[in-house]
């Protein structure tokens, strides 16, 4: 196989898409006036919502690539670019699938249950706990911080496979 099929692309989009407005709106919340104010708790909403959809998404990735499988790198890729890509997408799908649940068990030491667009609420698991709070903070930001990191070092590779030796990686995710 050295193709992804158009679920997967169009998987791979969207989630690139929300993952990026999610990263924006949590910094933004990091930094916005205090909760009392009606449009942090929209957004703080939006929050909540848009980690429970990148969460859903990305457990379905991870079954369609379980079951189908990654494409094989282009023949004279070095053998350590291509142990770094494979690392790369695993701690992209690692990290994106524990960031939302990071994010629920610091909103349930808070006190807060999880909201869905307000539609559903999943109820926090944890007692409330300021202390365990605090940490889930410091976990949550830290993760943030290392998506970052794994995201840019991804566009990188992108522009390695697109510009440097255009060998098609880029197209079979186009
Ligand atoms: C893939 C999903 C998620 C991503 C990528 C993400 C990312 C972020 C980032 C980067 C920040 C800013 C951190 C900082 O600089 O302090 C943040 C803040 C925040 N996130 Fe998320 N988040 C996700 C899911 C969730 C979920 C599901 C919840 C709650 C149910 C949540 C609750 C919060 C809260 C309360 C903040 C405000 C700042 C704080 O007190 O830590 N996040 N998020
Ligand atoms: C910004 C957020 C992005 C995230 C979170 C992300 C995440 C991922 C993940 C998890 C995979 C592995 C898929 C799998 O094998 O199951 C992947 C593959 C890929 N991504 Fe991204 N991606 C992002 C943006 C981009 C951008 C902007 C480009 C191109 C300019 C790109 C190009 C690709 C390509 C070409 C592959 C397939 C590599 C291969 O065939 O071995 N991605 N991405």
């Amino acid at each position: 196989m050295d193709e992804y099929g158009a679920v997967r692309k169009i998987l791979h989009w969207l989630v690139a898409i929300l993952v990026v407005g999610q990263i924006g709106l949590g910094a933004e919340l990091a930094y916005a006036p205090p909760a009392d104010n009606a449009l942090t708790g929209q957004l703080y909403g939006v929050h909540q919502g848009l980690g429970a959809t990148i969460l859903v998404l990305m457990l379905l990735r991870l079954v369609l690539r379980l079951i189908l499988g990654v494409p094989v790198p282009p023949r004279g890729v070095p053998r350590f670019a291509e142990w770094l890509a494979g690392l790369n997408h695993r701690l992209l799908y690692l990290l994106l699938i524990a960031q939302p649940i990071i994010g629920y068990l610091r909103n349930g030491a808070a006190g807060h249950d999880w909201s869905i667009f307000g539609y559903y609420t999943i109820p926090s698991i944890i007692a409330k706990n300021a202390v365990l709070a605090d940490a889930l903070k410091e976990a949550h930001e830290a993760v943030g911080a290392a998506l970052i990191v794994l995201i840019l070092l991804h566009l990188l590779g992108a522009f390695y496979h697109g510009v440097i030796r255009r060998d098609g990686v880029v197209q079979r995710m186009a």
